[in-house]
């Protein structure tokens, strides 16, 4: 067990329900006792200290804490921590290998991608899940796979480049 996790008052600790749960973060598997009520966001942020994951809205709409379950983008503030017992999870802190970055990583710094990088965790995560699908997507493509995620600076013309300029590299490769 590597992390316990537990919001409770005092003398309640008794009382309140727990699970186990574990989970593959970025290649590695992490149990904590959780719960019910805890959020994936939550657990990976405070849990695992895991904070390249942002948490904007904590309703859906921003997409900052984008990561994949199993490959699939989600929204980690909307799923709950034991939704992802026994599940594959990568956070932007598994995308880059020991010593260089992703290709999207390099393309958002390349072209100018971000500017606050609030939401580029999660635009990277989506990106990712985008490319792995479909490796030359068109722009309207990434524009439609980047539409859960708001950003508030750039106008997005550079997120789309970003992306277009990773996808090159990683046909390149
Ligand atoms: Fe999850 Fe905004 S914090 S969508
Ligand atoms: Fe600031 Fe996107 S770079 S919100």
């Amino acid at each position: 067990m590597t992390s316990l996790f537990q919001e409770v008052s005092p003398g309640a600790a008794a009382e309140t329900p727990t699970r186990q749960i574990t989970v593959t973060i970025n290649g590695e598997r992490r149990s904590a006792v959780v719960e019910p009520r805890l959020l994936l966001a939550h657990l990976l942020r405070q849990g695992f200290h895991l904070t390249g994951t942002h948490t904007g809205c904590d309703t859906s709409n921003c997409g900052a804490c984008t990561v994949l379950l199993d490959g699939t983008p989600v929204k980690s503030c909307t799923l709950f921590a034991v939704q992802a017992d026994g599940h594959d999870v990568m956070t932007v802190e598994g995308l880059a290998g020991p010593s260089e970055l992703h290709a999207i990583q390099e393309g958002f710094k390349e072209e100018h991608g971000l500017q606050c990088g609030f939401c580029t965790p999660g635009m990277m995560m989506a990106s990712k899940a985008l490319l792995d699908e479909n490796p030359n997507p068109t722009e309207d493509e990434i524009r439609w796979a980047l539409s859960g995620n708001l950003c508030r600076c750039t106008g997005y013309q550079n997120i789309v480049k970003a992306v277009m300029w990773a996808a090159k590299k990683l046909e390149d490769q």
